[in-house]
């Protein structure tokens, strides 16, 4: 495994590395069982570009709109990591919801966030999006990585509950991979992802395996498609606060 940059020698052999793609599987579906989710950090880490920075911009951003008495939502939140980094920089009576579909996923969020010594109550609840998900009292929602996986047909209805659940002057935050309206850029911005999975040590075939498995499973928006659904499902006011070539982070506020 390389090293990311920023991440130490100590932290980088402390996390499972994520070689699922690096033997053939049965089938081409993505499936989240145990084997994903032990490699899930890693995975992340050096999959999606600056995860860090963006994992400190949202929480930065975060803590400057989460009120006390209020619930924050982080819904596909996989092993927890946000939450995690979340809990030492908001009020304590700000009640954490992290939602998820895959229970291996969140397991490992369980576990990890076993070790934080806050009283803060975080509840887990396996759910599937798609059936629209129940937000009250939220402040803060986040889907980080996450609507790029619920099929476009939901998308509109999961926006207008996430809007109608979030107080008022609450914020959602979104992180997604973006396809391009312009093939040649979007060929070029593949491209260079591609190559930054390379530097950060996946094999080509590895490259080729998950991008046969996510075919049809994550479905990009271009930038102005998330921002019309956003705007067309009850926020005022969208934001672009970070970009690195397909991927970008909106904050929409309510
Ligand atoms: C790329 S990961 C999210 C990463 C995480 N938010 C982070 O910041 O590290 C996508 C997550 O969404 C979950 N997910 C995908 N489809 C879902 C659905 N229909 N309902 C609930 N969770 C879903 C997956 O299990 C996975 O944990």
């Amino acid at each position: 495994m390389k090293a990311i940059e920023g991440q130490s020698a100590g932290e980088a052999s402390a996390r499972r590395p994520d070689a699922i793609f690096a033997r053939e599987r049965p089938g081409t579906e993505f499936e989240v069982g145990p084997e994903t989710a032990h490699g899930f950090d890693d995975m992340v880490d050096r999959s999606v570009p600056f995860y860090r920075e963006i994992q400190r911009m949202v929480c930065e951003l975060a803590a400057d709109f989460a009120t006390g008495g209020s619930a924050l939502y982080d819904l596909g939140c996989a092993t927890g990591t946000t939450l995690l980094a979340l809990d030492p920089v908001l009020v304590p009576d700000v009640r954490f919801v992290g939602v998820d579909n895959a229970e291996a996923m969140l397991a490992e969020a369980r576990r990890k966030l076993m070790r934080r010594s806050s009283p803060r109550q975080i509840d887990f609840c396996l759910a599937d999006l798609h059936d629209a998900p129940v937000i009250e009292n939220a402040s803060v929602a986040l889907m980080i990585l996450t609507l790029q996986f619920i099929r476009p047909l939901h998308r509109g209805r999961v926006m207008r509950r996430i809007a109608q659940g979030l107080n008022e002057n609450g914020c959602l935050i979104l992180v997604e991979k973006l396809t391009l309206g312009n093939s040649a850029l979007n060929r070029l911005f593949i491209n260079y992802y591609y190559a930054m999975k390379r530097r950060h040590g996946y094999s080509e075939i590895e490259i080729a395996r998950k991008r046969e498995a996510l075919e049809n499973v994550l479905i990009p928006y271009r930038l102005d498609e998330n921002r019309e659904l956003l705007l067309d499902s009850g926020f005022r006011h969208v934001e672009e606060f970070f970009r690195w070539y397909n991927f970008s982070a909106l904050i929409a506020l309510k």
